[in-house]
């Protein structure tokens, strides 16, 4: 067990397999196509990190891109970090393009959690935004929630003008009602190459009051990151993640590696340390010193933030 200068338990590791993405959403790609340039990691270095980081305590490991699924030995990463020894959960979080087509391979591979970004239930607003197909993913989560072997939860990131309309969240909602998955909005947070500006963020409490109106909504127990609510009839339940109006710094129990074997011990921040061509002992050693140089908090709210775009963080 690993706790950081600030009394947390740093337990979770997001990591990136690549900064290639399929989708080029308008909050995360500066330009379309999402531009690729990171020099990936070594497979091997990979799990390593993975390895390295599980025996200093992580028990979380989710798997991030870009899209990660995009990454051509994505399952056998996912496996050999799966067989991990102690490694308790291990998530993916996907743009949700390549699900239908690989459920099987998907449970085979022992996943526990499958994320899947989804910010508008009307397909013309959702090409509009990602450049993708909304019934391609719908496909694919309907089969994903099916096959039930894992939790599944839906990410919106929540944008003024364009998905805060009642009509908009009710659409979304209604993804929920029949099925048994999370969905979570996101508030929209500035990072380089965003295409959305400040004028397009709305705060989770101004959509929750919307929604108080005209759902019954009962408090759920929050998990750090996200206040959650039960609608009396739905199947699924519905979150806020408010990072920038509500920051859950206090909670951070997380580091990030990104595709190119840099170490984040924040994911608004500029440091970064490199783990490539480390020997285990060499990485065991980077990695437990970045988690005691995370920052208390961030400062988004002083115009601080990351150094890299979005795709090559992964979330
Ligand atoms: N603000 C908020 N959420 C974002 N994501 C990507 N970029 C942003 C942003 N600028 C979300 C994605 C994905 C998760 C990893 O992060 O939608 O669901």
């Amino acid at each position: 067990m690993i706790i950081d200068r600030f009394g947390r338990k740093i337990n979770y590791l997001r990591l990136s397999l690549t900064d290639r993405c399929n989708l080029h959403c308008r909050y995360c790609s500066p330009v379309a196509p999402c531009p690729r340039k990171l020099s990936l990691l070594p497979d091997e270095q990979l799990v390593l990190a993975a390895r390295t980081a599980v025996r200093l305590g992580i028990e979380k490991i989710r798997l991030t891109g870009g899209e990660p699924m995009l990454h051509r030995n994505f399952f056998k990463i996912s496996s050999d970090i799966r067989n991990i020894e102690n490694l308790e959960t291990l998530a993916l979080t996907t743009n949700g393009c390549y699900l239908k087509g690989n459920i099987a391979r998907l449970e085979q591979t022992g996943f526990d959690l499958i994320n899947v970004s989804l910010d508008s239930a009307d397909p013309r607003r959702y090409r509009d935004m990602t450049g993708g197909e909304l019934k391609n993913v719908m496909d694919g989560l309907e089969m994903l929630l099916e096959a039930g072997f894992c939790t599944v939860k839906i990410n919106a990131v929540l944008i003024r003008g364009f998905n805060d309309d009642p009509a908009s969240v009710d659409a979304l909602l209604e993804l929920v009602r029949f099925c048994p998955a999370d969905l979570r909005f996101i508030e929209l947070m500035p990072m380089p190459g965003g295409r959305f500006g400040t004028e397009h963020y709305v705060s989770a409490a101004t959509v929750l009051n919307q929604l108080r109106g005209r759902y019954q909504l009962e408090p759920q127990h929050n998990d750090g990151t996200s206040v959650m609510f039960r609608i009396p009839g739905f199947a699924g339940r519905i979150g806020f993640i408010a990072p920038v109006s509500r920051k859950f710094c206090n909670s951070c129990n997380r580091i990030r590696i990104t595709a190119d074997g840099f170490v984040l011990p924040c994911l608004h921040g500029r440091a970064e340390f490199s783990i490539r061509d480390l020997e285990p002992q060499e990485m065991e050693r980077v990695l437990s010193s970045v988690i005691l140089a995370k920052p208390a908090s961030h400062s988004l709210h002083r115009g601080a933030g990351a150094g890299r775009i979005m795709c090559a963080i992964g979330g």
